[in-house]
């Protein structure tokens, strides 16, 4: 199947699988894969480091003149990198995530995200994933896709995915993180995750990755009419 030069768009709830599916359906059709959580965990270890950010969520506005001398880049095997240094490891621990989405709700720091999208996605070819791709960041995107899950199985996916990474997370914290996440993410002013209204919902509970993929060829397909090779 020959896919045009489109962007896909992958919203949808923390912990939902977006990332996993979008990397492999970016291998499967060739497209670039550009996770777009990755910069604004990023930014957040960026101000948890130089102290932009206190523990009562307290941002110093001086973060975002800062910004402008930040190098946040992905290498091609998707690690997320700030000037030289591989910062992969640490975007993902809870540190980050228990203060990414009071970073995310700053409006200066969501127009840097998707100045950097915007960058990043110039030649098409794309699919991304996050909160706000096919609502704001791209409205015109070809096929949007929302996924969602339920909140236990999020919860110990992503329970599963710590303990693989040597954290010794407590499934308990981890539920109420992404409690936590969900409300904010979807209560804030700026751009919150809301379902495009021409997405498509994929409840991924109970299907394996390779029947997400599938059925996510099978709306390409049917769309722009393209046969198997
Ligand atoms: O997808 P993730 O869990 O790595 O994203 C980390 C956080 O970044 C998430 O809590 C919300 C925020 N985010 C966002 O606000 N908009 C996006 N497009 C992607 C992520």
């Amino acid at each position: 199947m020959i896919v045009p030069d489109i962007i896909i768009a992958i919203d949808g709830y923390s912990s939902t699988g977006k990332s996993s599916f979008a990397k492999l359906m970016a291998k499967e059709l060739g497209f670039l894969y550009l996770d777009s959580g990755a910069l604004y965990r990023g930014v957040t270890l960026f101000a948890q480091e130089e102290r932009f950010i206190d523990n009562n969520n307290e941002i110093n506005p001086a973060l975002e003149a800062a910004l402008q001398g930040v190098d946040l880049w992905f290498a091609t095997d998707n690690r997320t990198f700030i000037g030289e240094r591989c910062i992969e490891k640490e975007i993902r621990t809870m540190e980050v995530s228990s203060q990414v989405s009071p970073i995310a709700a700053v409006p200066y720091v969501r127009r840097f995200v998707d100045a950097k999208l915007h960058e990043l996605a110039k030649g098409g070819r794309v699919i991304m994933d996050g909160r706000d791709i096919g609502t704001t960041v791209f409205p015109n995107a070809e096929i949007k896709i929302f996924m969602t899950a339920d909140p236990d199985v999020r919860a110990q996916r992503r329970f599963d995915e710590l303990v693989m990474k040597g954290e010794n997370p407590v499934l308990e914290e981890v539920k109420e993180n992404l409690r936590q996440r969900d409300y904010i993410d979807s209560h804030r002013e700026t751009s919150p995750l809301s379902r495009a209204a021409d997405a498509f919902i994929l409840d991924n509970s109970n299907m394996t990755i390779s029947e997400e993929v599938a059925w996510v060829k099978g709306l390409i397909k049917g769309k722009f009419n393209l046969y198997d090779d």
